[in-house]
């Protein structure tokens, strides 16, 4: 049996609401109480138990095992993403971030890029295609990108990185031939996978933003944080981007989604756009 993942001090839902944002970060206010038993329901029949409450406290008791607690983080967390999601950031970076970086002669052209919160990975292998293509048109620089997510199965999904034809839809046709391999097997018919030359560069890894501290590299030219800030209360979220700026070079570069820029305030950082921050 798995430790249990809190005291029962309270009713079930307000126990699992507290250990979910001790674990995770996540407010999961009591409003979303009917969220929280809708994206649940299934795991209370799989079980065979008659109603939420009980199931909570099985998994509050750790009696259902570790497992069985990932699948609920996986089912509590959002985990929408898409390829070349907020497009402008992409934009950005081909023609100011990688153009900096490669004028920079002082600095060896290998680039480095962490996905913190990736989800299942199509904001990696966006950025993937990107800095593949600078190459193509004959910059010479080695990169690299990390994707790290609190979900294990969003995770292992990134891994495989195989997507369906609709997933891949926002992605322009030149590098959908480019980078996205079909089957000939026609039970495969609508899906895609990310060619092995983008994987190789792309390696995800299981991380919680809450932890004190990231397993990651102190020199990393930009980091993604986009679309999770929103889910974590204002001190998490400064203390979450406080942590992250410390594994950025300085110039390196700190991207936000679209409305979480007004998180990150901290004296360490310059805003150059809206969304988009450089350390000092
Ligand atoms: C809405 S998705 C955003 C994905 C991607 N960054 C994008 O903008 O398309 C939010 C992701 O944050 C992850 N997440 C939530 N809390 C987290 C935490 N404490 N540590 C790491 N990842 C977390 C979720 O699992 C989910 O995959």
């Amino acid at each position: 049996m798995t430790q249990p993942i809190a005291r029962r001090d309270a009713d079930p839902m307000t126990s699992f609401r507290q250990a979910i944002h001790r674990m995770t970060g996540i407010s999961l206010p009591a409003t979303k109480t009917a969220l929280i038993e809708q994206r649940l329901r299934r795991r209370v029949v799989h079980h065979g138990l008659p109603c939420t409450g009980t199931y909570l406290d099985r998994v509050l008791s750790g009696s259902l095992g570790q497992a069985e607690i990932d699948t609920v983080v996986d089912l509590i967390t959002t985990n929408t993403t898409s390829f070349f999601r907020e497009r402008a950031h992409f934009d950005h970076i081909s023609a100011e971030i990688l153009p900096a970086i490669l004028a920079d002669r002082r600095r060896k052209p290998r680039l480095k890029c962490w996905s913190a919160a990736s989800s299942e990975g199509a904001e990696a292998y966006s950025l993937a295609m990107v800095l593949a293509e600078q190459q193509r048109a004959g910059h010479a620089f080695d990169w690299a990108i990390l994707g790290t997510d609190l979900s294990v199965p969003i995770i292992e999904k990134a891994r495989r990185a195989v997507y369906s034809t609709e997933q891949v839809a926002p992605v322009d046709p030149i590098l959908r031939r480019r980078y996205l391999m079909t089957s000939d097997d026609p039970a495969l018919r609508d899906q895609v996978r990310i060619v092995p030359e983008l994987r190789r560069r792309v390696l995800f890894r299981q991380m919680n933003l809450m932890d004190a501290r990231y397993p990651v590299d102190r020199d990393v030219d930009i980091i993604f944080l986009r679309n999770v800030l929103i889910y974590f209360d204002l001190q998490d979220r400064q203390d979450v981007v406080r942590r992250l700026q410390g594994h950025l070079r300085p110039g390196g570069w700190l991207i936000v989604g679209h409305s979480e820029g007004m998180s990150v305030t901290l004296s360490g950082l310059e805003r150059v756009r809206p969304t988009i921050f450089r350390k000092l």
